[in-house]
């Protein structure tokens, strides 16, 4: 789309000119003979560069930029000024004035001038345009969920926005960890610092130490020139550690250090550098746990949990399915150009019945699918179900018994070990995903006698 000028001159003939020469450069230009109507055209076209005499009877070039509003959009002003009354020009630069043109205007000084405001004004609209979106989708208002449970992890994010201290978010996959690691970073003082997010689970061991410390040249085999590390180069901003229950035991003597001096020390490096990073961990695994396990140190525990948010299940918090469906749609929609208009009745009664075991990142996928693939307006049944496998409502599966018959403690020992696997073996969350007791959880394991990872079982006074 071309600029929009709107050229406001009361002398018909000038006016004719300008609106020529500025067409002839490709801008869609409309002339205006007052600065009354030009202040209509302004606001109808949504202009970027009005190019104004001064002196015009009735209202005044100087008397119109007091009118245009006082925000970042306002289009950018080029005021047209009669030779000798440069004292007017610099009161129209005082009032907001991009730029002034001293008559008799010439043809090249017009389109360099008036070509410089368009540019400023597609700068500045980029600008609002990154900074609406970064805002859209890391305020507070895109945290989808006013249950009870989601309205107090809100409450707690706003009062440790402003200030640096360390969070530890805890949550099963896709209950929105990260979102929530972003919206405290972009709602902070470090905002137009990086946020920079690492995935402990996904480096593998020998390389941690090196992403998140940097290195000298030789420090190790392959070694060949300097690299910052990922804490050094969030100084000033924030640095996401994510499923930090998976750092080995060594980077996690290393990082506390870091957190408690607040500086760091590349690979085969003799100086410490300073930094001043905020630090923000997630986990889905139970940290107490693995500090019993002898996995995870409590001292770095102590340092990260200053501050702990958890994230309920979405099952905990069915309540704000409906408002994510909704969030959902829109989002799809404007990303795939659909008019999807909702959702039916018995396709929300199945999401809100749903188990969930990928949480909010799965609901979103779910209503991806059925956006794209919907072939009326609202989204039905057959668009979703077959996403849906296995619907769990209210914890009665719908289990099929094959031809030749199951044994039911066949049956019994799969949902044990399943229950395990998905509560990551915290055996208290497995018991309870089965409705059943701590101490009978651990009775029918050892009935079936189910192997158990290493330390997940607690001492036998314990049961
Ligand atoms: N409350 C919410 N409102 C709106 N969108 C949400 C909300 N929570 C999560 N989402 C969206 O769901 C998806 C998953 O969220 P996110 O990546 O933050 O989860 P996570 O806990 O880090 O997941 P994982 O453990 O899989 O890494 C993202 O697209 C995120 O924007
Ligand atoms: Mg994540």
């Amino acid at each position: 789309m071309p600029p929009i000028v709107v050229v406001i001159d009361d002398e018909p003939l000038q006016r004719g000119i300008l609106k020529t020469i500025l067409e002839d450069e490709g801008y869609e230009v409309y002339a205006a003979a007052s600065a009354e109507e030009g202040l209509k055209v302004i606001r109808e076209q949504n202009a970027d560069v009005v190019l104004t005499d001064l002196n015009m009877a009735g209202m005044s070039g100087i008397q119109l930029l007091e009118h245009l509003p006082d925000e970042p959009s306002r289009p950018a002003v080029v005021v047209i000024t009669a030779y000798g009354t440069i004292t007017s020009a610099v009161e129209a630069m005082q009032k907001g004035a991009f730029d002034y043109l001293t008559k008799p205007l010439d043809k090249d000084v017009i389109i360099l001038v008036v070509g410089k405001a368009a540019e400023r004004m597609s700068l500045l609209k980029e600008n609002i345009r990154l900074h609406k979106e970064l805002y859209d989708k890391f305020n507070m208002e895109g945290i989808i969920g006013r249950s009870q449970k989601m309205s107090a992890v809100i409450e707690v994010v706003k009062k440790i926005t402003s200030t640096p201290v360390t969070v530890l978010i805890y949550g099963d996959s896709g209950t929105g960890k990260e979102l929530i690691a972003r919206a405290i970073h972009y709602n902070s003082p470090r905002k137009n610092a990086p946020f920079t997010a690492i995935n402990c689970a996904a480096i593998p061991d020998n390389l941690i130490e090196s992403e998140l410390f940097g290195y000298e040249p030789g420090a190790f085999t392959g070694a060949t020139h300097r690299k910052p590390g990922i804490i050094e180069s969030s100084d000033q901003g924030t640095l996401f550690l994510d499923e930090i229950g998976d750092l080995p035991l060594l980077t996690q003597t290393k990082l506390l250090r870091v957190l408690q001096d607040k500086e760091v020390r590349r690979l085969g490096g003799k100086d410490t550098i300073k930094v001043n990073v905020r630090f923000i961990a997630a986990t889905n695994k139970d940290l107490e746990q693995e500090i019993e396990k002898g996995e995870f140190r409590e001292d770095l525990y102590y340092r990260l949990k200053v501050v702990t948010v958890t994230l309920p299940p979405l099952t905990d918090r069915r309540e704000d399915i409906p408002s994510l469906v909704n969030f959902f749609i829109s989002k799809f929609n404007k990303e795939f150009e659909r008019h999807i208009t909702g959702i039916d009745n018995r396709a929300l009664k199945l999401l809100t019945d749903y188990h969930w075991p990928g949480n909010i990142r799965q609901l979103g996928s779910v209503i991806e699918r059925a956006v794209l693939m919907a072939d009326t307006a609202v989204i039905s049944l057959d668009d979703i179900k077959s996403e849906l496998k296995q619907p769990v409502c209210g914890g009665i599966m719908d289990i099929e018994i094959p031809e030749e018959g199951i044994s039911f403690e066949e049956l019994e020992k799969k949902l044990l070990k399943q229950a395990m696997q998905k509560a990551n073996n915290v055996a208290a969350k497995a018991a309870r995903l089965l409705g059943m007791s701590y101490k009978t959880f651990w009775y029918r394991l050892d009935k079936f006698g189910i192997n158990v990872p290493n330390g997940t079982r607690p001492p036998k006074d314990q049961i």
